[in-house]
């Protein structure tokens, strides 16, 4: 039976930290308990609503209003293998990290590189997290959603999620439609590495071999250096996204600042990197004067709550973030982490 309470505090459901309350907070298990939420629950009035996994990638600048929909289904399956794949099948409410671990300690390639993102497994194909090289689209099968309008399930393909830079189908025609009940990956069972990316490759010199184990270790080590952990500092990770800027506009801003990091992207586009542009604003490691959120001192692509912030006061952090990458680069930046205003 679904669990659904009034007034409830959202604080441990998202990594800043935000203490905000829920009008309703639901924990779903099971489509019958959507099915409920819409026929005799709160949702049969209309109201506002969003899905929360472990809240990684969301600020609260308001109490939410309406219904919060969190799954709490962590189950995990193998539900097919041939020679060379497996399928398994996880549950929305399954911690990310634990899908990684598990798949590396069976032998698994694919996810190692997106070791310790912190969030569920029914965030993943929403924001199609991706890190050093590696998107969760290259794994994904299949995607399977319960509809909000009648709580049917439904499964789509990798194709038909429209995946993009964190971006996909259920930030867009499909948000408040459907809600991800559960995800298939295909794992390879003869995994090839990826381990291109400069601050992985070096930190595996220090091993003795490039093993699926030792690339999570790599990886585990090198966010542990940049990122803040959300259990002690509040963050959601990257806030902005990494812009795209035509190549032809790159050359100028290259000219004025010849040391700005790019990448190649696709479609005559080059993506900078956000952190860069924040720092270069003298930004790293800045704090509000109240104290209480700022930029973190070793990547300044991430804000953080540096002790009992409101939503609204990541919310100015950024805002500065923005104003003054403008005034420096003409650049906008966009955030990442959805914004509940
Ligand atoms: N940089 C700076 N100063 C900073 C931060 C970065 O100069 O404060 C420079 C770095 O030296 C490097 C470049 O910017 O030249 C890129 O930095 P980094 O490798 O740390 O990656 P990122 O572009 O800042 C992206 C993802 C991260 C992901 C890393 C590693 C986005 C928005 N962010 O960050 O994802 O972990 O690459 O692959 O694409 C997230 O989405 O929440 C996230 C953490």
């Amino acid at each position: 039976m679904i669990q659904i309470l009034e007034n409830a505090s959202l604080k441990k459901l998202n990594t800043f930290g935000i203490d905000v309350n829920a009008r309703y907070l639901c924990l779903y298990k099971t489509p019958d308990d959507l099915r409920y939420l819409i026929t005799e629950g709160p949702l049969q009035r209309d109201m506002e609503m969003i899905i929360l996994g472990s809240g990684s990638n969301q600020l609260f600048t308001v109490p939410f209003k309406g219904v919060v929909i969190h799954p709490v289904n962590d189950s995990l399956e193998v539900v097919s293998e041939d020679a060379d794949h497996v399928y398994l099948k996880a549950g929305a409410g399954l911690e990310w990290d634990a899908l990684v671990n598990y798949a590396v300690t069976n032998g698994w390639g694919g996810i190692e590189n997106l070791s310790n993102i912190p969030g569920s497994v029914g965030a993943a194909p929403v924001q199609n997290i991706g890190a050093y090289g590696t998107e969760v689209k290259n794994c994904i099968h299949q995607v399977h959603l319960v509809s909000f309008s009648d709580g049917t399930l439904k499964t789509i393909s990798q194709q038909e999620c429209k995946f993009g830079y964190r971006d996909s189908i259920f930030k867009h025609q499909f948000k408040n439609r459907y809600l991800v009940d559960s995800v298939t990956f295909k794992l390879n069972k003869k995994p090839v590495f990826n381990i291109q990316y400069g601050a992985v490759s070096q930190e595996l010199e220090k091993m003795e071999e490039a093993s699926l184990q030792n690339i999570r270790k790599a990886i585990i080590e090198i966010r542990g250096q940049k990122l803040p952990c959300p259990t002690e500092i509040g963050n959601a990770g990257s806030f902005f996204k990494n812009p795209m800027v035509p190549e032809c506009e790159v050359l100028q801003i290259k000219q004025k600042f010849p040391e700005l990091p790019t990448y190649q992207a696709d479609n005559g586009m080059v993506k900078l990197a956000a952190g860069w542009l924040i720092e270069q604003c003298g930004l790293k490691g800045f704090s509000l004067p109240n104290g209480k959120a700022g930029i973190h001192k070793n990547q300044a692509l991430v804000l953080v709550n540096l002790g009992n912030a409101t939503g609204q006061d990541i919310l100015e952090v950024a805002r500065i973030a923005q104003v003054k990458v403008f005034e420096k680069f003409d650049i906008n930046l966009e955030p990442e982490v959805i914004i509940n205003k």
